[in-house]
């Protein structure tokens, strides 16, 4: 394996300290992907290094020209605090042809968009909630087209920010409240759809043109209420207390026939392949009682944290975490944009 010069992108508020004693996990939720990267990395044998950024591309533009690091590993979320930058700062990269890890600018683009991916996928056939987009500061009228229960949720936001059990409603009040709660205190267009009842699956995909899927991972609730519904909230997401009242599990899912395992695995082909993706990303679907899968979203770098979703999941596949950092780092050196 050859040693690179890696030059790790992080939110500047993300980077983690030198050592991690006496840290708490709560702690280290923030900045853990940032350290298990960073330091997996260095451990490979690569020369790491982290680079915080927050609302200047000059830093980033200073560490390309001085350091010349051979790739820059992107775990950048955002720039100047909106989330859909990040495909900005992927651009410039691509401006000073610097090999990048992770999804291309157009990908990220129109996968972070949900409501554009969703027109393109439905023109591909492929499964996803009926939905609606209330932008801000448009009167929220009942929707004629969709059917109750709804979810509601931002149509850029990821992470489950704004995902509360609020967000499902069930009539028309409870509808323009959380529409009215997007628009001001996420500060952004709301999107409405169907809410597809079953169980949640995530689906991992690497690759650039030869893709290859990882096993369906379930997100599993073992002590769900019963009036509550299994919504991946963000206190599902993040909160440790919740998820040992909850019993929130994730692994690979059990019960499905090797014939349905292969059909999830080729839908989630055409997904990345029709949102233009490339480097690695997560698939978020639903699957009804009755076998229907629906997409409710892509995720083009998806959570890379150790013990996460994707990460087991490749684990599950035969790849521990180290081979699968250094895949992401072949296809990030090998992806061909438009130079
Ligand atoms: N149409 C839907 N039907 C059922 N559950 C949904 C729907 N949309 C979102 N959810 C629930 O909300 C969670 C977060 O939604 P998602 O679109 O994946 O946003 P995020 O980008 O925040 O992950 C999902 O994992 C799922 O549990
Ligand atoms: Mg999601």
């Amino acid at each position: 394996m050859r040693r690179l010069r890696v030059l790790v992108l992080m939110d500047e508020a993300f980077v983690p300290p030198e050592s991690i004693e006496g840290v708490s996990d709560e702690e280290m939720l923030e900045w853990k992907t940032e350290y298990d990267v960073l330091t997996t990395l260095q451990e490979m044998g690569h020369d790491a290094k982290p680079l915080g950024v927050s609302d200047d591309l000059g830093v980033i533009r200073d560490a390309l020209l001085s350091w010349k690091p051979n790739i820059t590993f992107n775990l950048l979320e955002e720039f100047h605090g909106v989330p859909v930058f990040d495909a900005h700062v992927v651009s410039y990269l691509e401006l000073m042809k610097q090999p990048y890890t992770g999804c291309n600018p157009r990908g990220l683009m129109l996968a972070h968009d949900k409501a554009l991916s969703k027109k393109i996928l439905a023109y591909h056939r492929i499964p996803t909630p009926k939905f609606i987009v209330y932008p801000r500061g448009r009167r929220v009228h009942k929707p004629a087209r969709l059917k109750f229960p709804l979810l509601v949720k931002s149509v850029i936001e990821e992470a489950s920010l704004g995902i509360s059990d609020r967000s499902l409603v069930e009539n028309e009040k409870q509808l323009k409240d959380r529409v009215e709660y997007v628009h001001n205190e996420i500060n952004t267009d709301a999107l409405v759809e169907e809410y597809i009842k079953g169980r949640e699956f995530y689906v991992g995909v690497l690759g650039n043109q030869r893709l290859q899927t990882l096993p369906v991972w379930e997100l599993v609730f073992k002590n769900l209420p019963p009036d509550k519904p299994n919504i991946a909230t963000a206190k599902v997401k993040w909160d440790f207390e919740t998820q040992k009242k909850l019993g929130i599990e994730t692994h690979q899912a059990r019960d499905l026939e090797p014939a349905e395992v292969a059909s999830i695995g080729r839908l989630c082909k055409r997904i990345y392949r029709a949102l233009s993706l490339s480097g690695y990303a997560r698939m978020d679907l639903r699957r009804t009682e009755s076998g229907q899968v629906y997409v409710l979203e892509a995720n083009p770098n998806p959570n890379l944290s150790y013990g996460e979703d994707f990460a087991e999941s490749a684990h599950a596949a035969g790849i521990p975490y180290d081979r699968l950092l250094q895949r992401i780092l072949n296809l990030g050196l090998r992806y061909k944009g438009y130079v």
